[in-house]
């Protein structure tokens, strides 16, 4: 597997702190596309957490329907989207699991509430009312009173290991630039792209 360079590290980071300059309300947002083996394709929006050279790290349920998804097909593709200066960036690749001992890092770092909520919701599941949620909340309150929430097994990180990764920057007249990375020959190639 190729990994990511630390220049298209820099590149994305440095596009991300320009949306957050701009007022981006959401910067680290991203739209991640999975299917199933079936060529089902569903999207949602999940939250960066992590970045370097061995890909882009989001945090979820392994039970819901995108972790079932990508246990069946671990690809994905992700866009994320800065409407305020007009920006865009493309991902696709292969998903994989992040360690237990960073998913535990990581989960550590949620305040309580959130780590709460990660016991009390069966993401994906049917739910039949908002009662039920709460009380499953005040459930796992009791359960872990006084003490250091665990997290749970089903609730870890993915890794997006770009194999394309493509930089869109809004220029007048429809005439935007377009840069994308490809693998060719174990080394990533820049190609310009017609907008
Ligand atoms: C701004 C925003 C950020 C979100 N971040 C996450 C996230 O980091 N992880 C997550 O599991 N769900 C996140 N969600 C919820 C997902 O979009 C989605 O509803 C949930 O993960 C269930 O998706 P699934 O049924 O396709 O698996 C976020 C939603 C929004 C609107």
């Amino acid at each position: 597997m190729l990994l990511l360079t630390q220049e298209m590290v820099d590149r994305f980071n440095a596009a991300l702190h320009a949306a957050r300059i701009v007022g981006e309300l959401e910067p680290t947002a991203m739209v991640l596309a999975t299917s199933d083996g079936q060529g089902h394709i569903t999207s949602r929006t999940v939250l960066l957490k992590a970045l370097d050279t061995n890909g882009f790290v989001f945090f979820t349920n392994t039970t819901s329907n995108k972790g079932r998804q990508l246990k069946t097909n671990p690809r994905a593709s992700a866009t994320f989207l800065w409407k305020a200066n007009e920006s865009q960036v493309q991902l696709a690749g292969r998903v994989e699991q992040v360690s237990d001992e960073e998913a535990d890092a990581y989960f550590a770092t949620r305040d309580r509430g959130s780590q709460i909520g990660a016991w009390a919701s069966l993401q994906s599941q049917p739910l039949a009312s908002r009662e039920l949620l709460e009380q499953r909340v005040r459930e796992f309150e009791s359960k872990y009173e006084g003490m250091e929430v665990k997290r749970p097994d089903y609730w870890t990180g993915f890794r997006l290991q770009p194999e394309m990764m493509e930089f869109w920057q809004g220029r007048k007249f429809r005439l935007h630039d377009r840069f994308r990375y490809v693998q060719e020959n174990d080394q990533w190639v820049m190609l310009r792209l017609y907008p």
